[in-house]
């Protein structure tokens, strides 16, 4: 039997790849994994032990010594564990969210994250969404999407999630940062954001998750549906 496929999910932040790879995944009875969140919990651990985010060489040496786990969540999305605790709430801090991209630079903590993520996805049927997954992490995989938004978009999505939390941040604030993270995502020198060549472009800007999930759909090629 041929194994499944992954589906490789990347683009900017705030384009709804987690929203869509989680709606995929669920839809194909796939295993969905956010990589963004495994930088996330390296940024936690950082801020925590009170490291200084431009040593490249101590981020390095965390990232090879903390625990991290992704645990599919009751309603389709993932349970982050640091070092065995539960850190999908703190993970989501704006504070790691300004400081995420920094840590994404250093290329001793992608060159782990990126093992830990080609071992999670080695049995195929996965969606798994980030930057880097088409060009660096699965370059093999028959899927590729890379989906964008406008910036202003963009922006107006993180704020609502945000606003959910209860956390309120003005429009402008907002697009600011998602400007500065989407400057240091793709000029980095290691693996940086860029669109892989046989990736399907998509703008999300004026779909629908479920409009977009069908556009994927699409172009997936015989796969069963989970009924
Ligand atoms: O998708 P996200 O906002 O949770 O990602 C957080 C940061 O992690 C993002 O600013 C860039 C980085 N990242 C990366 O460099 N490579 C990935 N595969 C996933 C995320």
């Amino acid at each position: 039997m041929m194994a499944k496929p992954y589906i490789a999910i990347d683009g900017p932040a705030g384009a709804g790849k987690s929203t869509v790879a989680r709606a995929l995944a669920k839809k194909l009875g796939y295993i969905y994994i956010d990589t963004g969140a495994m930088y996330r919990a390296v940024t936690l651990m950082a801020l925590r032990e009170g490291i200084d985010l431009r040593d490249q060489d101590s981020l390095s040496q965390l990232a090879r010594t903390v625990s991290i786990e992704l645990l599919p969540d009751y309603d389709g999305g993932l349970k982050v564990l640091l070092n065995g605790d539960d850190v999908s709430g703190d993970i989501r801090s704006q504070q790691v969210s300004q400081n995420v991209s920094l840590v994404a630079m250093a290329p001793g903590v992608r060159k782990h994250l990126v093992e830990l993520q080609r071992a999670m996805a080695s049995r195929g049927g996965v969606v798994m969404e980030g930057r880097d997954i088409g060009t660096v992490v699965l370059p093999e995989a028959p899927v590729k999407i890379f989906l964008t938004a406008s910036h202003q978009e963009r922006a107006r999505r993180r704020r609502e999630e945000l606003a959910a939390k209860g956390n309120i941040i003005a429009q402008e604030q907002m697009e600011k940062e998602i400007m500065i993270r989407d400057q240091i995502d793709s000029t980095r020198a290691t693996d940086p954001l860029t669109q892989a060549a046989d990736a399907i472009p998509i703008d999300s800007t004026s779909f629908s998750v479920n409009e977009v999930v069908g556009m994927i759909m699409a172009r997936i090629p015989a796969v069963e549906e989970r009924s």
